[in-house]
């Protein structure tokens, strides 16, 4: 037999099987394909996998990041603080609503916000007079960061904590002898979460904010349809049954019930594809203990108590190989990534007066860093495809 090209084996994938795609089609053939009742359906599905009480899917992750700074009260002139390692998204969520990103170094061995120079940043702040108004905690590649040590420290200045859990649906922490899921709403006031192809379960493109305050739920409803209320409570007259009020600025940040089928069919097998992810995962972690990899590739780590859902299984490789691997793989038509270019180095932050700090773990870790297939429709054999083509470039 003649054996063809492998096929590309990206750094993640969707996987779409046939009930999700039946899914949609009946969908397409109900009355509803913008806002209805599948919307609902799918907060529903967020919210008993989260454990959060309250969910408000929208358009995407980004939108989520927007109207849980608004909601959180960032406005003109407002300080938050995020990690210099994460999507742009993290901190630009602060700045659609006029508020002034901080970014603070992330840790060496896992690459999550910094607990001594996320207290140093906002104390630093608060001294200034611009204590911050939002803390912006990002579970990088599916780990919770340490969100009981940032919620001590926006405590102490009043500030409200968002969980950026694009990466971590279905992950864990410990604290004090209790578990928690990512995106509970237990630490954090709220958290967002994406449904980006890549991740964890798709709509395409789609996002939500998960919260237990329901003051909080409210605002973030009303945002999402351009500031518009229906509810007798909050009107300040009421013409008849069709009266609506604009009260604030809103936006259309609304995600579509043909999105929220697809959204709500994946979250079934949510536990799979989480399940899944975790294999493949602890695959490359066997492999890369043993001593051939030992001076040459350096999984992240993922703290005691912590449970990863592994959006991505990042290694650190030394930085003078980086490039020739990524090169290397690619020819082998293997598609790594590295996430993320540190925020602080983006000309459109430095350009704004954002880029501030000292980065030195952000900036070793950019240097050194790749993401490797991981994706719920990975084979075993592909983990060994990809460990023998980092054995011959490496
Ligand atoms: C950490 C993080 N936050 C936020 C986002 C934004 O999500 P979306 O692409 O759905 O707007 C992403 C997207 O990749 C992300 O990785």
């Amino acid at each position: 037999m003649v054996k063809g090209p492998l096929p590309p084996l990206p750094y993640g994938r969707q996987l779409i099987e046939d009930d999700d795609i039946a899914a949609v089609v009946e969908q397409l053939k109900g009355d509803w394909l913008t806002q209805g009742p599948a919307v609902e359906r799918f907060e529903k599905e967020l919210s008993a996998i989260t454990g959060a009480k309250y969910c408000v899917a929208v358009a995407n992750g980004t939108a989520a990041l927007h109207l849980a700074s608004l909601a959180a009260g960032v406005g003109p002139g407002a300080t938050g603080v995020t990690a210099d390692i994460t999507f742009v998204a993290s901190a630009n969520g602060i700045r659609y609503c006029g508020g002034e990103p901080h970014l603070v170094d992330v840790d060496a061995d896992t690459a999550l916000i910094s607990i001594e120079r996320l207290a140093e940043k906002v104390d630093a702040l608060a001294k200034a007079g611009k204590a911050p108004k939002v803390l912006v905690p990002v579970d990088f590649g599916g780990t919770p960061a340490d969100l009981p040590a940032v919620r001590a420290i926006a405590d102490k200045v009043g500030a409200i904590v968002i969980e950026d859990a694009a990466h971590s649906l279905g992950a864990t922490y410990t604290h004090q002898g209790t578990t928690y899921r990512a995106a509970s709403g237990v630490h954090a006031q709220m958290a967002i979460l994406s449904f980006h192809p890549v991740k964890h379960l798709t709509t395409g493109e789609g996002g939500a904010i998960t919260t237990n305050d329901e003051a909080l739920f409210r605002e973030l409803m009303d945002l999402r349809t351009h500031g518009i209320t229906k509810d007798p409570k909050k009107l300040q007259k009421n013409d008849g049954p069709w009266y609506y009020e604009q009260r604030t600025l809103g936006f259309n940040y609304r995600i579509t019930d043909i999105q929220c089928a697809l959204g709500t069919s994946q979250a079934k097998k949510f536990p799979r594809f989480l399940e899944r992810r975790r294999q493949l995962a602890r695959m490359y972690d066997q492999a890369f203990a043993a001593a051939e990899w030992a001076e040459r590739v350096r999984p992240l780590v993922v703290p005691a108590g912590r449970e990863s859902a592994y959006h991505l299984y990042v290694v650190r490789v030394p930085a003078a190989k980086r490039k020739e691997l990524f090169v290397r793989l690619r020819e082998e038509q293997i598609f790594t990534q590295v996430h993320y270019i540190p925020v602080h180095t983006q000309p459109d932050f430095r350009e704004h007066g954002l880029s501030g700090g000292a980065f030195p773990n952000a900036t070793a870790y950019y240097e050194s860093c790749i993401s490797l297939p991981l994706f719920p429709g990975m084979g075993d054999g592909d983990v060994e495809r990809v460990l023998a083509a980092m054995r011959r470039a490496l």
